[in-house]
């Protein structure tokens, strides 16, 4: 079956109630653990990359690093982590988002992105747009330019598209 072209769908796991009562949680572990449901992912989203002119990659711990890795190796280039806040050793900038009842923070070693590169932000998924915004204020402050973001999974629902209006999406799957 090498070469046919998958159903991405079929390899995304729903999960009822989690992490709470009326959420379903949508997991890409099925879809990490099938090699070829892997490759197609990533490479279609690699396709979308190809004629951008990506200098960076740059992905937000923990998917983000899962999905964003292997498009930069596959593009042949770099990849900076926007970490979650207190794991980097060097001088990092930060940004901030809301969750429903807090605040999260993110960093990025202060000169992973130099001005003028061109990169794109990649993330297994798009809720409600708050840990991609954080991730494109930072590579912004640093004057790198968001030529894309990339995601496995958008969901409809929680609106995200709307916080990122002005870049161009790619999102593979929608919910
Ligand atoms: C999840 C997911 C996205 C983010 C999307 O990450 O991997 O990064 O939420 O939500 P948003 O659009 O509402 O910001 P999570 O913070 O659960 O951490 P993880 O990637 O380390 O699992
Ligand atoms: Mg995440």
């Amino acid at each position: 079956i090498s070469g046919m072209t998958l159903d991405l769908y079929k390899y995304v796991a729903s999960i009822p109630d989690y992490p709470e009562k009326g959420i379903i949680f949508r997991d890409i572990l099925p879809l990490m653990a099938n090699g070829e449901a892997y490759k197609q992912a990533t490479d279609e989203l690699v396709d979308y990359a190809k004629n951008k002119n990506v200098d960076m990659v740059v992905g937000p711990e923990a998917r983000g690093f899962i999905v964003g890795c292997p498009i930069a190796r596959e593009l042949g280039v770099g990849f900076a982590p926007a970490r979650k806040k207190g794991k980097l050793p060097r001088k990092a900038i930060s940004a901030s988002y809301t969750l429903e009842y807090s605040t999260a923070t993110l960093q990025m070693e202060e000169d992973s992105i130099k001005p003028g590169q061109r990169v794109l932000v990649v993330d297994d998924l798009l809720a409600t747009g708050g840990t991609i915004s954080a991730t494109i204020e930072m590579v912004e402050k640093m004057g790198g330019i968001v030529v894309g973001c990339a995601f496995l999974i958008e969901l409809k629902d929680l609106n995200g598209r709307e916080k990122i209006k002005d870049y161009d999406v790619k999102a593979l799957m929608e919910f």
